[in-house]
């Protein structure tokens, strides 16, 4: 492949190419794809309605390019390497030969249980190849995988696999968690209570648990696996044609269903995946997302398996058995690039630096950041104590709306700058815009984050309700992608992030809408009104502060908080509990009822002292209540 960069010189010139000429650009690298079809026209777009098409009638399977095409050349090089939650249990790994007939085997499952071209498929697997494996087979035969974070609650997957109107599910017996288990087969039981559109779920055995098997409608994956053949023809789909969908938080109550498509996303997904990390043929690969998530998709599944990599898959957690597990397994395998979270940085970086200084760390190149603005702190902990001060740290910025790495520093090729993500990637026409909307054309400002013209990989609609995708991304400023980010740009054009300015908060990287907490926290009765804010929070980037409204001031408060948490896990999962609930007799309001956030997040962030203009609350007196009462 001729498409990676090679000196900062030769990315400000391929910078410009693809921003005068992106269709010749781009076809450019479509080209070195293979396509059963190719496509007529390279992109038609508009941002009004919007309507973006990469690829126009282009013909391909994604998994051909993944697994198909890498035959000749590196059959028998690891395609994947999956290290246990126990490191005294055996890892896995699989050739691209084996990785290829694993996933034909899993189709043709798949084809036996009655799934079509265009049927969705909910995956609810923990970090086990199934999981890897599963994704690709449904996009084998051209099902569309939605993928279900393994800590979501029942709740949570019941609105997605409704949203989705899926047919089948893919779970397992349970999970491993460090010293947990979790008997994950049962929560699925629950989500299922009163659905209407699942007709299957299939099992995998991870724990070989007993497990309730509904007569009619579960099937064991290794009893399925014994009925199929290892042949499985990839389906023709359209470049648009759905891959996934993902459910992300916004500011609304409901998660949204991101939808991505074959073509564009194939090419952009490799394509920045060899650019940012400087990917060269025989390099250990390892990105510690959970695929549940998009990083897990773009740089654990598709962009590492499009560019033939070997991508390790770990099924554990960073502090078990102890907070050295991470630095161990980079030993173990000699990973040559690490993808992680700040989150996880900053907890390892709490756990001392015994747990990192024991291991040698020898072959590592490049380490990369993800999920949330990297404090300078962390930035320098992973460059000094992890990279040695040799490995270029990239911190990248995107969204599972852009589908891949849209702002960030090119592994030993671009400027690094603590704490700022860099350049945008070539492709990428990012702007920022001010108070009124306008366009802020000067460097060391500051403004809102928007994208002007569409890049490969970019949302093409939000599952089963277009409307709401242009309502959220397209409408604030027409004509324009809107992140949902503030962004700063320095004197040399390096973007830094600033953070969410809607209602979404990121809590360990994870994004949440604070309706969407507040909607679990009102489902307890005695609630009657609730509002949520982030605050800034050590390890996890930001914490969740609830002030709760109850129908009487609690007796026992904690009784009531161990409650309130209850129903958030019930509603979404454990990874939503709130850090702090205050509980309140009233919440800052304006005469028209609007909740002032900006009063509440300034408390949460024990700043008492410069609130701003109260005066046209409702009840100012409120507000010194909730001074009074903060946590
Ligand atoms: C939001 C997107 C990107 C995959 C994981 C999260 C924040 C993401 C960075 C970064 C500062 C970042 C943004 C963004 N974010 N990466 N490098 N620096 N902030 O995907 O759940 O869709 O969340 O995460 O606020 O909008 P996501």
């Amino acid at each position: 492949m001729n498409y990676t960069i090679k000196s900062f010189e030769e990315y400000q010139q391929v910078y410009q190419e693809s921003v005068q000429n992106p269709e010749a650009f781009w076809a450019n690298i479509a080209e070195q794809f293979v396509w059963k079809k190719k496509w007529d026209k390279v992109l038609d777009w508009n941002f009004e309605e919007p309507n973006v098409k990469w690829f126009v009638n282009g013909k391909l399977n994604i998994t051909e390019n993944c697994l198909d095409r890498h035959l000749q050349s590196r059959g028998n090089k690891l395609a994947l390497i999956w290290e246990p939650n126990d490191p005294k249990e055996r890892f896995i790994r699989y050739t691209y030969r084996e990785l290829h007939e694993k996933v034909c085997q899993m189709a043709n499952v798949l084809k036996n249980n009655g799934i079509k071209k265009g049927d969705r498929v909910c995956i609810y697997l923990p970090m086990i190849p199934e999981l890897m494996i599963s994704v690709l087979a449904c996009a084998r035969i051209g099902a569309i995988h939605s993928v279900i974070f393994a800590g979501f609650s029942a709740n949570a997957i019941a609105d997605r696999v409704q949203d989705a109107q899926a047919s089948v599910i893919i779970t397992s017996d349970g999970l491993n968690r460090g010293t947990k288990q979790i008997p994950v087969k049962r929560v699925i039981d629950e989500a299922l209570e009163g659905n209407t559109s699942v007709q299957r779920v299939i099992v995998a055995e991870r724990l070989g648990w007993a497990v309730n098997m509904e007569d009619g409608r579960d099937v064991w994956l290794h009893e399925e696996l014994k009925k199929v053949d290892k042949d499985c023809p990839a389906e023709e789909m359209d470049a648009e044609d759905m891959l996934f969908v993902l459910y992300t938080s916004g500011s609304t109550g409901k998660p949204k269903g991101v939808v991505h498509t074959c073509g564009g996303y194939m090419v952009w997904s490799d394509y920045t995946f060899r650019n940012v990390f400087q990917y060269q043929e025989s390099d250990i690969y390892w990105c510690t997302a959970d695929v549940g998530w998009i990083t897990g998709h773009s740089y654990l599944v598709y962009g590492p398996l499009l560019s033939g990599a070997t991508t390790v898959m770990f099924e554990g957690i960073p502090t078990y058995p102890d907070a050295g597990r991470f630095w161990q397994i980079v030993d173990k395998f000699g990973v040559n690039i690490f993808y992680t979270a700040p989150t996880a940085i900053r907890s390892l970086m709490a756990a001392g630096l015994d747990h990192v200084l024991s291991y040698s760390l020898d072959s590592l190149k490049v380490l990369g950041s993800v999920g949330e603005p990297i404090n300078e702190e962390a930035w320098h902990w992973y460059n000094i104590h992890v990279g040695k001060e040799r490995c270029p740290v990239v911190d990248t910025w995107w969204q599972t709306e852009t589908g891949g790495i849209m702002l960030s520093a090119l592994a030993g090729i671009s400027p690094l700058k603590p704490s700022h993500a860099g350049h945008p990637l070539p492709g990428v026409q990012p702007i920022l815009i001010d108070q009124n909307g306008q366009e802020i054309k000067e460097n060391e400002v500051e403004g809102y984050l928007c994208m002007k013209f569409p890049w490969p990989g970019i949302i093409r609609t939000t599952y089963g309700d277009h409307e709401r995708c242009h309502q959220s991304y397209f409408a604030n400023y027409p004509g324009l992608y809107f992140t949902g980010d503030g962004a700063k740009r320095d004197k040399n054009g390096m973007y830094r992030i600033i953070g969410r300015v809607d209602d979404v908060i990121n809590v360990s990287g994870h994004r949440f809408g604070t309706a969407e907490i507040e909607n679990a926290i009102n489902q307890h009765k005695k609630v009657v009104e609730s509002a949520v804010v982030g605050f800034p929070h050590d390890i996890k980037g930001q914490g969740i502060y609830a002030y709760v409204i109850c129908d009487e001031l609690p007796q026992n408060p904690d009784h009531m908080r161990a409650e309130i948490i209850e129903s958030i896990v019930e509603h979404i999962g454990k990874i939503a509990k709130p850090d702090k609930i205050q509980f309140v007799s009233g919440l800052p309001k304006t005469r028209s009822g609007k909740i002032m956030r900006r009063i509440l997040r300034k408390v949460a962030e024990g700043e008492t002292t410069s609130l701003g203009d109260t005066s046209t609350l409702l009840d100012p007196n409120i507000v010194d209540e909730i001074i009074e009462g903060a946590l």
